[in-house]
């Protein structure tokens, strides 16, 4: 097989980045054919700036604050990715709409989200609000689901999903605990796919 160069990755991400860290982990260990070259964040404090500057990965702080109109921000996200000859976008807990310049520029953004979709998506939806709603719900199942972005928040065609049963005693927290590890994975194994499946590079 032809040793192929990485392909580059840009990640959007506002809170802890544990599915970042699972991404720049996957590249380093040989998992994925890819290299992090930017991580956007719209939370100058957030965990995956953090670790991205620790990995040595340039950042870039790109909000409401800096940009105070979504058309000029999404104008800002599309050039920092474009500034780091970035090829798949992946949005890792991320909590801005990405914007039409950007989605027009990169065509292939991925995204997780922590639910069975179309089941508990939407605006507002994301982190413990999703597991708040499932035990409330009481929902016998949730799960993971990845796939591509599109203009409106968490309906974009379905890369993979993988069902998760909800224990009788779980509560939100513990069924964030037990289910984040496994949204890494399924994370990393759907860029694989995604890559796979892309123009040979
Ligand atoms: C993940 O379940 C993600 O889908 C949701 O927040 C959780 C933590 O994400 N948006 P991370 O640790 O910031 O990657």
């Amino acid at each position: 097989m032809s040793d192929a160069r990485p392909v580059n990755i840009g990640v959007l991400a506002s809170h802890t980045g544990t599915n970042l860290q699972a991404i720049m982990d996957a590249c380093k260990r040989g998992a994925l054919p890819a290299r992090v070259t930017v991580v956007i964040s719209n939370n100058s404090q957030s965990g995956a700036i953090a670790r991205a500057a620790a990995a040595d990965i340039p950042t870039c702080h790109l909000s409401g604050k800096t940009h105070h109109w979504d058309g000029a921000l999404d104008v800002a996200v599309a050039e920092t990715l474009a500034t780091h000859d970035v090829q798949i976008v992946v949005t890792a807990g991320y909590m801005k709409k990405v914007g039409p310049v950007t989605r027009k520029r990169f065509p292939v953004i991925i995204n997780t989200h922590p639910a069975l979709l179309p089941k508990h998506g939407g605006q507002g939806m994301y982190g413990m609000h999703v597991h708040r709603a499932v035990i409330e719900g009481g929902d016998s199942e949730t799960g993971i689901t990845v796939h591509y972005v599109t203009a409106e928040y968490d309906t974009g065609p379905t890369i993979a999903q993988l069902p998760i049963p909800v224990l009788a005693h779980d509560t939100p927290e513990t069924l964030a605990a037990r289910m984040l590890p496994l949204e890494h994975e399924l994370l990393v194994t759907s860029i694989s796919k995604v890559i796979d499946t892309a123009a040979p590079r």
